[in-house]
């Protein structure tokens, strides 16, 4: 069995799970299959070899994102938190005319995601702004009311937790109706409910939570968490739809 991709970090890894991956990828992600296959790799390997943290999306979870955008016919993609661009590369690997506004806080994290985009032959396609969520998502508001930017009708947020339902509110601003917002990181291991976790304040938890309350008070949207086991850890997300 191929070495799992995320073993050395602290993982909560049911062999399992490890096992099942990777017999279903053989199977259901074949690289012959896939024209993004070398440039889905090269992205994740060259973003560690550039030093970035190893918490981008799982092949398989990068999979799922991609048919999501397919069954929701998705054209035009917000995403918080690019990383290396390997989920912004799945997210605009479903056509050629579908964009991929991708928000990204650090300038390397930016460089390395670019490089990985204009080798994948995607640049055209991804477009990665600059700067804290909490300022771009605003100005990326403006250029929508004034019709320079269309509006969103995919949105994945995987960014800082703590500006979870933040980036939810400033997203509802820009979407479509029956537009899914996925928001990655919600259960972390179901330290989402771990008392522990909640009394010391820890800020990865209190985010989540704020998101799933707020979200649960939203009559704008339907909302329900996702519990996900993989190659990776045990963790889930929060799928939204705009009503
Ligand atoms: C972390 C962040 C992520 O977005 C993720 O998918 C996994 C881990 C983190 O900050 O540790
Ligand atoms: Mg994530």
């Amino acid at each position: 069995m191929a070495k799992p991709m995320f073993v050395d970090r602290q993982y909560e890894q049911d062999p399992r799970s490890v096992a099942v991956d990777a017999y279903t990828s053989s199977h259901l992600l074949n690289p012959t299959r896939n024209k993004f296959h070398n440039a889905l790799k090269h992205a994740y390997d060259n973003a560690l070899a550039n030093g970035l943290p190893d918490i981008g999306c799982s092949p398989t979870q990068g999979k799922f994102l991609s048919i999501q955008v397919l069954i929701a016919g998705a054209k035009n993609i917000l995403e918080l938190g690019t990383l290396g661009g390997y989920s912004a590369i799945w997210l605009a690997s479903t056509g050629p005319e579908v964009k991929v506004t991708s928000v990204e806080v650090n300038p390397h994290h930016k460089r390395v995601a670019e490089e990985n985009i204009t080798a994948a032959g995607l640049s055209d396609q991804i477009t990665v702004l600059l700067g804290p969520g909490l300022e771009v998502l605003p100005r990326l508001q403006e250029e929508v009311q004034a019709g320079r930017q269309a509006k969103f009708d995919f949105v994945f947020i995987d960014a800082d937790k703590e500006n979870n339902l933040n980036y939810f509110k400033l997203a509802m601003d820009m979407v479509k109706p029956r537009t899914p917002i996925y928001i990655d990181n919600i259960v972390r291991k179901g330290r989402l409910v771990d008392e522990e976790a909640i009394k010391s304040g820890e800020k990865n938890v209190l985010g989540a939570r704020q998101c799933v309350e707020g979200v649960g008070k939203d009559n704008r949207v339907e909302g329900v968490v996702i519990q996900t086991v993989s190659e990776k850890n045990y963790d889930g997300f929060l799928l939204a739809v705009v009503k």
